[in-house]
């Protein structure tokens, strides 16, 4: 379904003109894990369509298959060990994209206040293997203080942003007619203002290392391109149809400012996290039921269009991927 490199298993010998038997059956490969193999894969060139990029991977053929595995995803091999910022990597959709991320050899700083969450998530990478690493930060990005620390944190130990994946957001029942002003304020600060400051930050960072192609991803969602017909959702959509605005907004300032740094939302329906249950904080069988009535998307579905996005190649730019549970019907 998603448009990936197809993953199949590269016999040694196979597949670089050598001489080793491409009939080997693949109950022999446990046994043949000392021999040494070179193997040659070739895909697209993300920077050149039209011609192809090889690689060569040196090693047993059961270290072979491992590393091709994780190489194998067409686009992404030129984003390994540069650095992404995800927010809101302590649960939900940023901790599913922080994990995507590190399995195809980033460096991410995941950023949240629950930090000891994303601390669990890098234990749990680094014990997989994955190649990339996950460095927790603690930020309220509420405030911009915290934000400019975070930034000038990973400036000074790690050089600068080239992937910055906004998406920390949340939604309070505080409706038009009659919801608190705090309310209002807690989503206005993170899903836009929050959303803003790194996304200026990340620009300029990009900017000061002449990295011109790096690529800011806001995840918006389908309550950014359509009002919902629930009270409690309307400020809630307003920030959203923000961050729809913001994203075509940066799209143009930086063709004007004659860069190739791509702008991209990514706009989800109901995706199954505790997002329901933050926003129902006080009616936990509300929010339960709001991921019962349908098979909903999970984190995962939505790292994968992170993963796709950053894939194409850079003179593709996609502005927005909607997607929605097949059921949904809003
Ligand atoms: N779930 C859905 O149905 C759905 C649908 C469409 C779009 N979205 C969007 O998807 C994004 C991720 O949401 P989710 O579903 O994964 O929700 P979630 O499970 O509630 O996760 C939200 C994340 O945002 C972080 N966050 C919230 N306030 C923050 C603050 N002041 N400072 C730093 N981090 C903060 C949270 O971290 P801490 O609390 O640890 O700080 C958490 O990591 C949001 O932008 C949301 O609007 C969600």
């Amino acid at each position: 379904m998603w448009p990936f490199a197809e993953q199949r298993r590269v016999e040694p010998g196979a597949e670089a003109g050598q001489s080793g038997s491409s009939s080997r059956r693949s109950s022999d490969w446990g046994r043949s894990a000392a021999v040494a193999a070179v193997v040659t894969r070739e895909w697209p060139d993300p920077y050149d369509p039209g011609r192809n990029s090889a690689i060569q991977v040196l090693g047993s053929p059961s270290e072979v298959g491992g590393r091709l595995g994780t190489l194998a995803r067409a686009g992404m091999e030129r984003w390994r060990d540069r650095l992404a910022l995800v927010t809101g990597a302590s649960g939900g959709v940023g901790a599913a994209v922080a994990r995507a991320l590190v399995q195809q050899g980033l460096k991410v700083v995941g950023c949240a206040r629950t930090v000891g969450n994303i601390e669990e998530l890098a234990a749990e990478c680094k014990s997989a293997g994955y190649p990339g690493t996950l460095i927790p930060y603690r930020c309220d990005l509420s405030n911009e203080e915290d934000i400019l620390s975070m930034f000038s944190a990973v400036r000074s130990q790690h050089s600068g942003v080239d992937i910055c994946i906004n998406n920390a957001g949340l939604a309070r029942p505080d409706t038009l007619l009659s919801g608190s002003t705090s309310g209002w304020k807690d989503m206005f600060n993170v899903n836009v203002l929050g959303l803003s400051i790194c996304t200026r930050e990340a620009y300029q960072s990009m900017r000061e290392r002449k990295v011109d192609d790096g690529h800011i991803i806001n995840i918006n969602s389908m309550s950014g391109h359509q009002v919902p017909p629930q009270s409690v959702a309307h400020f809630y959509s307003a920030t959203k149809y923000a961050v729809t605005a913001l994203t075509e907004g940066l799209r143009q300032e930086l063709r004007e400012a004659q860069t190739h740094i791509r702008a991209t939302c990514i706009s989800p329906g109901v995706v199954e996290t505790q997002f329901a249950f933050k926003l129902h904080d006080k009616d936990p069988e509300k929010a339960a039921a709001t991921y019962e009535h349908m098979k909903c998307l999970k984190p995962e579905d939505v790292a994968k269009a992170v993963i796709y996005v950053l894939s194409t190649p850079p003179h593709v730019q996609i502005g927005d991927i909607q997607m929605r549970p097949t059921e949904q019907v809003t």
